[in-house]
């Protein structure tokens, strides 16, 4: 008997031992719960394979700075099963190793494991092997999919459970998700598809994580799933059970870029008002989708059509700057909410409606109350008779009073510094235009002109089918005999080839016969072109290129990619035409690249293909051109300026920097026209701007694919382009803008490098916005420029308060400090 007791008691205390710091993560209908705290949660979405493992730190401790609690990331399934049951969790695919850098920073993570996750990931990250599994169907009760999303899904939850990384063994993870916004696309699935919730909610719980699970954007979640919400404004959601709190998975801080598409903007003072008036209505996590949205390198980039850039304009751009104001104004935010955490989770709520979209809400506690005063009217400012004093309320703000009574932030009023960042040339380089080139053509010989491939079929067959995702590219050949008096031979013709909106390029006997690509916007074409086609045997050969899979819709997986049915030969005969449909002939297929085959973008190309250096060409398709240079000398980040060029791939070092296509401008259509007004809701067309211009005419070079000495650039171009302009840069902080009111505290920073000049200082009424202010007869008797010199220039920042005792007197009603300084 004693024996046992003591063999009990060991037991029980290396349960607590084990579980000493574990992390109890509960909720109630309110709030989440963490051990015991009813918590105020601040989140915002990284995703690791965007940026290198290299970037992970800066952009935690950044996030965490910025006043971030936890770090949301998905799971790339596609990345880490690119071939059935060989995985990959190498370099910037180190989940454990991202999910260690967020605990290490002392933060919490959420681990969206999906595992389809949408995304504007290349095909939703779904693997297109698995579309290629005989019997399989997508997202609904299908055996074969869901043993695959349950082998995949307990393979990522066994791996974290090892490295204890759930908060119930002490680890950052405190929530997971399982699936991703089903219920946005669920109808056509029908009664499958319910089964398939019920499944994965069954599924996600069996693995004893420990950590609740949510599903997002899913009504019917089944309990104890706790159903979120994504969108540009939640306020208004509630979660289908009463027991789940209110959640926020994606409050989208911009929006992502499609090629030909403008340049998303979304400004700070809405971004922050959909944050406040969240917590106004009772939330408990909010989550920014992104907060640092990156780069989609290699081929990782969804679609069709995402760019390579997936900045998002995200409160960290693509590099990891701190784009500002966003970044600051939403800062402060999180400090104000953060201080009101136990009035905001415990507090009894009372709302006042004052009518013209003007209301209050009161938390009160017995020992703190703290408020909010919003103005949902999306242009009349209010003046808000509020415990017998008035508070000035712009239109589409909230104002925050933590204690009820002075307000600490109002969302519309913005007093973080506008950060302005310039790119700069590489001063490593002598003259940053000499970069030397040399050059080879794609060796297209086999396909254009012989029609030789490996796979042989009586019908087009789709590219994902056919290429399995192992390249873009795909041609699609097939031979045609015709006698001498078809009318295709003997009249005009015209080769038809209907496509499912990627890249095709045409190739008749061996000769270019021309290219096309999907407008922005729509997903389909129809190439048409003359032909003159010979007596006898002729050869069609048709180069597809896929610029990312669909990621997004109801089936969006079964889509056909690539060259469509039909494919026609058309004769003109007078008005009539005679239509000859090649789509039952005999196919040849070949994938790839040759000079990917060939791995010429490795720096040491093993291959003995020779590189010439004579007579570079220009505007030459398919073309690889190569380079080298020097590291741009510092730390700041690095982008290759590719302006000249068409479309194709880069690597630097071997590296891929992903897909480039500087010569698709942005759609005159996609801009608004209109000033960009905060005030209304935004939408991802609202405030987008850069039309006319390429969609993306840099692309991130990070650091860690640099070495000191020679580096090697390597680029394939597709259309034809001139490589002599391109350029290695650095983006940096150039001038830094303050405007704000007397009382309040600010901060100029050039992130790390010194405050070199002030260019503009006035305390009094200053007009203008940064780049451009000016004073105005109301000025303070003190020189604000020469104050502010002593203040902050030599110095990497500098904080201080706007005050007649600093600056001086200023007679106007309200005085306001306006600053530009020089990094
Ligand atoms: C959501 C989706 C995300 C992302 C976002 C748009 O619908 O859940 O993965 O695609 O839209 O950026």
């Amino acid at each position: 008997m004693e024996f046992f007791k003591s063999f009990f008691a060991a037991i029980i205390i290396s349960f607590f031992l084990f579980h000493a710091n574990a992390t109890n993560v509960t909720h109630d209908g309110r709030s989440l719960i963490i051990d015991g705290v009813h918590r105020v949660l601040i989140s915002g979405s990284i995703h690791y394979p965007r940026s290198t493992a290299q970037m992970w730190p800066d952009l935690i401790r950044k996030a965490k700075e910025g006043g971030l609690d936890t770090i949301e990331t998905y799971v790339f399934w596609n990345a880490h099963e690119p071939i059935r049951r060989q995985y990959d969790f190498s370099a910037n695919l180190d989940l454990i190793r991202f999910i260690k850098t967020i605990q290490d920073e002392g933060l919490y993570a959420v681990l969206r494991i999906g595992p389809y996750v949408c995304a504007e990931w290349n095909y939703g990250g779904f693997p297109v092997w698995l579309h290629n599994l005989p019997g399989v169907s997508f997202r609904t009760k299908n055996d074969v999919f869901m043993n695959e999303m349950q082998n995949f899904t307990t393979l990522i939850v066994d791996m974290i459970k090892n490295e204890n990384l759930f908060a119930s063994q002490g680890g950052p993870i405190i929530l997971a998700q399982i699936e991703n916004e089903f219920g946005n696309v669920m109808g056509p699935y029908g009664a499958g598809g319910k089964e398939y919730i019920q499944w994965c909610s069954n599924m996600a719980e069996s693995l004893g994580v420990g950590v609740p699970w949510i599903m997002c954007q899913q009504q019917d979640a089944p309990k104890p799933m706790i159903n979120t919400c994504n969108g540009f404004y939640c306020d208004e959601f509630k979660p289908n059970n009463p027991s789940s709190p209110k959640m926020w998975t994606e409050n989208w801080t911009g929006w992502f870029k499609s090629w030909g598409g403008a340049d998303p903007y979304r400004t700070a003072e809405d971004l922050a008002y959909s944050v406040a008036r969240f917590y106004q209505k009772g939330g408990t996590f909010q989550n920014y989708y992104m907060y640092h949205g990156g780069t989609n390198f290699g081929r990782t980039s969804g679609g069709p059509y995402i760019t390579t850039t997936y900045d998002y304009n995200a409160p960290l751009d693509e590099y990891g700057n701190p784009n500002q104001p966003k970044w600051g104004h939403l800062k402060q935010l999180h400090e104000v909410l953060h201080s009101m955490e136990y009035t905001l989770t415990h507090g009894d709520v009372t709302n006042t409606d004052l009518g013209n979209s003007v209301s209050t809400t009161v938390y009160s506690t017995k020992e703190k109350s703290s408020c909010f005063l919003s103005n949902a009217h999306n242009q009349t400012d209010a003046v808000v008779k509020f415990g017998g004093i008035d508070y000035y309320v712009p239109a589409w703000s909230v104002s925050i009073l933590p204690d009820c009574k002075d307000e600490a932030y109002n969302t519309a009023k913005v007093y973080a510094q506008t950060s302005v960042l310039v790119k700069k040339p590489n001063k490593a380089e002598d003259e940053p235009n000499s970069l030397e080139w040399v050059w080879r053509p794609e060796n297209i010989e086999k396909m254009a002109v012989q029609g030789k491939g490996d796979h042989h079929a009586n019908r087009i067959i789709d590219q994902k089918a056919m290429a399995n995702d192992a390249s873009d590219y795909l041609w699609y050949m097939t031979r045609v005999e015709l006698p001498e008096d078809d009318p295709i031979v003997a009249g005009k013709a015209t080769l038809r080839v209907t496509d499912s909106g990627h890249v095709l390029h045409a190739y008749v006997n061996g000769e270019y016969i021309g290219s096309q690509w999907a407008q922005y916007g729509s997903q389909k074409y129809v190439f048409e072109k003359e032909v003159k086609l010979n007596p006898g045997k002729n050869l069609i050969s048709l180069l597809s290129a896929t610029v990312g899979l669909q990621n997004y819709g109801p089936m969006f997986d079964l889509n056909v990619t690539g060259v469509l049915s039909p494919v026609e030969l058309v004769a003109h005969k007078g008005n009539g035409k005679v239509v000859k449909d090649l789509s039952s002939h005999k196919w040849s297929y070949k994938v790839g690249l040759d000079g990917v085959a060939n791995k010429l973008y490795e720096t040491d190309c093993p291959s003995k293909l020779k590189w010439s250096a004579d007579s570079l060409p220009v505007d030459r398709n398919m073309t690889w051109y190569k380079t080298t240079f020097k590291a741009p000398l510092g730390n700041a980040p690095v982008v290759v300026d590719l302006l000249g060029l068409g479309k194709g791939h880069a690597w630097v070092n071997g590296h891929s920097l992903g897909r480039y296509w500087p010569s698709y401008i942005a759609d005159e259509h996609t801009c608004q026209t209109a000033a960009c007004d905060y005030r209304g809701a935004y939408s991802d067309k609202k405030c987008a701007s850069k039309c006319g211009e390429p969609t993306q005419r840099w692309y991130h070079v990070p650091r860690s694919f640099l070495k000191d000495g020679e580096n090697t650039l390597v680029l394939f171009e597709e259309f034809g382009g001139n490589p002599s302009g391109v350029q290695f840069q650095t983006v940096e902080i150039g001038t830094a803008c303050v405007n704000a009111h007397e009382g309040k505290k600010v901060e100029l920073s050039c992130h790390n490098r010194p405050i070199s000049r002030i260019n503009f200082a006035s305390f009094g009424d200053p007009q203008g916005v940064c780049g451009s202010f000016k004073k105005t007869e109301c000025e303070s008797t003190e020189d604000a420029v020469s104050i502010l010199e002593k203040e902050c220039v030599g110095k990497e920042s500098c904080s201080f308060e706007i005050s007649e005792d600093k600056f001086g007197k200023a007679y106007c009603a309200i005085k306001r400090l306006a600053v530009e300084a020089v990094c």
